[in-house]
């Protein structure tokens, strides 16, 4: 032990450097739909298990017995597997599933962009260092991980859909257009609430091409495909545009903003749901600057913002602030009226 930092702080570190091995573990048991395959009650011996998987028992075990360490599983001297509080989450069935951020973090489009993390210190982006294209061609090229990458914006651990719905009155609705909604779920949360409105998502052609009709909300929601550098639907008395100006620098920002602008009327609303990023982190919780960094790898310059740096935004594109609305969840509400 040295006056610079105790035994525990140097095993703490070790465990945070070696963070990347028990990502690509969890993602390995996603793969396999390893936390399906056993019962919420009760285990199963890990050869059965690896039957059921299509793979080796011993390196399986291996695998488990890492994670277990961890919390995530139990395993026994005896080699049977149960679930843990913290593997059950891991289940597709569990409300706010963390198996699609399992399958998420690691896939190939993030993965190798963080390898090029330091891109982004020279104003370069990751992302394209990585794949010598953008984030979202790289998705419209890989469809596979795109579905996946809307399964885990819909199932974010920041319960966000769930907590935009319960703490805006969007009763008086008669249209929500979610603009950059993905797959619907904040429509989906939101409309279950409220019978009255109906919601339309506005997203790129293949996101929304890929929204089944059982998640339409009873033929309530309605889909168009675009870019919200081109047009944005007008007719609607609620827009949302939640977690999509933290993918974009401020000059993009004003030019969807500017667009959100053309198409509503003077009484229509824009709610910005988004994290307020607290500029000190020893107040501000891990997670947001792990998602602020996310974007540095994703998109170079993207960011997540405080306040301020939100209305400065808004201003430029004839909105201004009316009310900024705390939620269950890390992401606010932010409620700017046309100017
Ligand atoms: C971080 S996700 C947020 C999804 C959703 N709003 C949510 O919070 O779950 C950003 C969304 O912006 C969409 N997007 C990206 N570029 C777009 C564009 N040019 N026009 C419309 N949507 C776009 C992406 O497809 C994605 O669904």
């Amino acid at each position: 032990m040295t006056d610079d930092g105790t035994d525990d702080d140097r095993e703490a570190l070790d465990l945070l450097l070696r963070g990347f091995q028990v990502s690509r573990m969890l993602r390995l048991v996603a793969d396999l739909r390893l936390a399906d395959k056993l019962p919420k009650d009760g285990s199963r011996n890990v050869s059965d298990l690896a039957t059921d998987c299509s793979v080796l028992a011993v390196p399986l075990l291996r695998v488990l017995r890492a994670l277990a360490a961890f919390g995530v599983f139990r395993v026994g001297a005896d080699g049977s597997v149960a679930h843990s509080p913290r593997s059950v989450l891991l289940r597709t069935d569990e409300p706010n599933s963390l198996y699609y951020g399992a399958k998420f973090w690691t896939a190939p489009g993030s993965w190798n962009a963080w390898c090029f993390l330091d891109a982004a210190l020279a104003g370069g982006n990751p992302h394209q260092a990585a794949w010598k294209t953008g984030r979202f061609q790289y998705l419209r090229e890989h469809p596979d991980e795109a579905r996946s990458f809307d399964a885990f914006m819909a199932n974010f651990p920041d319960r966000r859909h769930q907590a935009l719905a319960a703490s805006f009155d969007f009763s008086g609705a008669k249209l929500i257009a979610d603009i950059g909604g993905g797959n619907g779920e904040a429509l989906r949360q939101i409309l279950a609430r409220f019978p009255g409105p109906r919601g339309l998502v506005f997203d790129r052609e293949d996101v929304v091409a890929a929204i089944p009709p059982e998640a339409r909300s009873d033929g309530r929601i309605d889909i168009e495909g675009g870019s919200f550098f081109d047009h944005i639907p007008p007719g609607a008395d609620i827009y949302l545009l939640m977690r999509v100006l933290h993918d974009w620098p401020d000059d993009d920002c004003i030019r969807i903003l500017r667009n959100c602008r053309a198409a509503m009327t003077r009484s229509a609303r824009l709610l910005i749901v988004e994290q307020i990023l607290e500029p000190d982190p020893a107040v501000g919780r891990p997670s947001s600057y792990l998602v602020d960094m996310q974007m540095m790898a994703m998109f170079g310059s993207a960011r997540e913002r405080t306040e301020a740096e939100f209305r400065a935004l808004l201003h430029p594109a004839g909105f201004a602030l009316d009310r900024t609305i705390e939620t269950a969840s890390p992401v606010w509400v932010m409620e700017a009226i046309p100017v």
